[in-house]
């Protein structure tokens, strides 16, 4: 079973997006294990303290190295990490390919960033893999470690009620999605394509690959080749 730790000084944040959904199912069904820590309990001094002003004398505080180093020191003593990866919008751009592949590992720790950053240090020393989720900046990297999560955990068997569902997503044969419909078959006057509704399995797979290359080229050009 995969293991998630997420690090971050704010774990009040993950709480509902772990809670619910296809990734509490997925905790529920033991598919995955999540486990939030807070950085905030390997801090050094009595108030707890993670930040600290910038040697650069820049504004904002800066998550400090000691606490960060511990923590991850002491999850590396109980089990061995495939990857550990810093959530920035300076790191690459996530994607499905990168997606799949976190889901192929066994231990991943994420360290959410911080609104300031953190220092330097953690990143040369500790970080193997750095993830962006977009050119944006969010206050920290909580939102960030919460996609990523959520990307990962949906493809694990067993975490999608449809085993074959997440399968037949957007990217995953690098074209969009062909639109779905259900009942009722007209609605307001609005018709369900008809060859939906004729039950020819060939057809509809032939229709769903010419809706999916035709949405690609006209939304997203840049996917194809
Ligand atoms: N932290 C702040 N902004 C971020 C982003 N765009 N991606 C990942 N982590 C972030």
């Amino acid at each position: 079973m995969i293991r998630i730790d997420i690090l971050t000084v704010v774990p009040d944040l993950l709480d509902s997006p772990f809670a619910h959904s296809i990734v509490g199912r997925a905790k529920a069904k033991h598919v995955a294990e999540l486990v939030v820590h807070d950085i905030r309990d390997y801090a050094t001094d009595r108030h707890r303290r993670v930040d600290d002003y910038a040697f650069s004398g820049d504004a904002g505080m800066v998550m400090m190295v000691e606490p960060v180093f511990r923590i991850i020191g002491d999850l590396k003593s109980q089990r061995s990490y495939d990857e550990v990866i810093y959530t920035s919008p300076d790191g690459v751009r996530f994607c499905q390919k990168e997606a799949n592949r976190l889901s192929t590992l066994g231990n991943i720790m994420i360290l959410c960033g911080h609104y300031k950053g953190i220092d330097h240090r953690i990143r040369e020393h500790l970080i193997t893999k750095e993830l962006s989720i977009g050119d944006y900046v969010l206050t920290g990297g909580e939102l960030a470690a919460a996609v990523i999560c959520d990307a990962v955990v949906r493809l694990l068997p067993g975490a999608l009620g449809d085993e074959s569902s997440a399968l037949t997503d957007s990217f995953q044969d690098g074209l969009l999605a062909p639109p779905v419909y259900t009942r009722p078959a007209v609605f307001n006057g609005w018709k369900v394509p008809e060859i939906l509704l004729q039950g020819n399995a060939a057809a509809i797979e032939q229709w769903k690959f010419e809706q999916s290359l035709e949405r690609t080229q006209r939304l997203r050009p840049d996917l194809l080749p």
